[in-house]
């Protein structure tokens, strides 16, 4: 069978504070910030942060959900380094850019035979700057980060694992990926098609302790893959069934695309995406994305308090677009507050209540 997943959808991640979150991803890794919106599940109200390319092109987006009321565990079972590719010969441009933000760096490494930086996030999250040439998608850019060094989008992931077998045949059997090397502790998965963003290096670290799986700073929560239509996620979640991962989600309405959840055998959380009519471009313009806090329709009514509860935020001013570097315009879908088009599977859509006391309540648990 054909593999219905095309590649890295989005990688979601768990910083602590919000501001200091934006400042790195902007600044640091020079990344735009293209959408405000909160955390889909649950009752207190979080931010859900989505930066990426110029264009926020599917296989560019990393999401996060600030989480300072609980630190998370670093370990094994998790995503452990999020991966760019940068052009061929821009590493030292990244290791002096990381050292004039006093960021923690690796040096220049290298694996696959290819050189790589990896960055410390202050959250303590990982991410890692791959030289790759003809990656044509088309770059975010600031005063400090030029066409000849920003990033395009993914190269992929590194998950940590501390066995290889099963997580294996996970990426092989169940999401169709190819295994195309293995280097060292690394072991190189990519998926079917020809485009970026399809590699998947499984980290083997078999003395390495559990990471946390909930949500908690400083950790990977998941990492999505794009399988393009509903009917191709229907399709996925039968694949897990047939294959006894029968703890597959129900498929849920995340607005800007549709999604459906696995525990994979190593520990990872493992999401399937499927895209909407319009994506990120659903609710605000092209040159307008990530400038304002945009909820799904059925958040708005508690639009009060939910802001009331959540950390206030500036968006840089060098992360909103510039004559030149903004994307080709698109036709934006949907106004804001139109009906929710009714989708053509069964979805879920969690809609919670948002009073101060739970914040109160579940504050104490930190
Ligand atoms: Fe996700």
């Amino acid at each position: 069978m054909d593999s219905l997943v095309q590649g890295v959808h989005h990688i979601t991640l768990c910083p602590g504070g919000a501001q200091q979150d934006i400042d790195f991803f902007t600044q640091v890794l020079g990344q735009r910030l293209v959408k405000q919106t909160v955390l889909m599940d649950g009752s207190i109200p979080i931010y859900h942060l989505y930066y990426g390319n110029a264009d926020a092109d599917v296989g560019s987006i990393a999401t996060s959900f600030p989480y300072s009321r609980k630190p998370g565990r670093a370990g094994s079972g998790q995503l452990s380094c999020t991966s760019y590719t940068v052009p061929n010969g821009a590493i030292t441009f990244w290791k002096d850019h990381f050292d004039r933000h006093q960021a923690e760096h690796s040096g220049v490494q290298e694996r696959f035979g290819t050189k790589y930086l990896r960055v410390r996030h202050p959250a303590g999250l990982l991410f890692e700057m791959i030289e790759e040439g003809g990656d044509n998608r088309n770059p975010w850019m600031t005063k400090d980060i030029t066409r000849d060094a920003a990033t395009r989008g993914f190269f992929g992931a590194v998950l940590s694992v501390r066995d290889v077998r099963d997580q294996e045949s996970f990426f092989v059997d169940a999401l169709g990926f190819r295994k195309v090397g293995v280097d060292g502790p690394y072991h190189r998965f990519e998926v079917r098609g020809s485009g970026p963003g399809r590699v998947v290096d499984l980290h083997v670290e078999p003395e390495r302790a559990p990471g946390s799986w909930g949500f908690g700073a400083g950790t990977a929560h998941h990492i999505a893959f794009n399988v393009e239509t509903d009917e191709a996620l229907v399709k996925q979640k039968a694949v897990y069934e047939e294959l006894g991962f029968t703890d597959a989600s129900e498929i849920k309405d995340r607005f800007y695309f549709h999604s459906m959840y696995v525990r994979s055998p190593g520990g990872i959380l493992v999401e399937c995406t499927a895209n909407v009519p319009g994506g990120f471009y659903k609710d605000e313009a092209p040159e307008e994305l990530g400038t304002k806090l945009h909820l799904p329709p059925w958040y708005e009514e508690q639009r009060e308090a939910i802001v009331a509860q959540l950390e206030p935020i500036t968006v840089p001013e060098e992360n909103r677009p510039r004559p030149g570097t903004d994307a080709v315009p698109r036709p934006v879908v949907a106004a804001q507050h139109e009906p929710v088009e009714e989708p053509k599977i069964p979805l879920s859509r969690y809609k919670a209540t948002f009073d101060a006391d739970k914040q109160t309540t579940n504050s104490r648990r930190g």
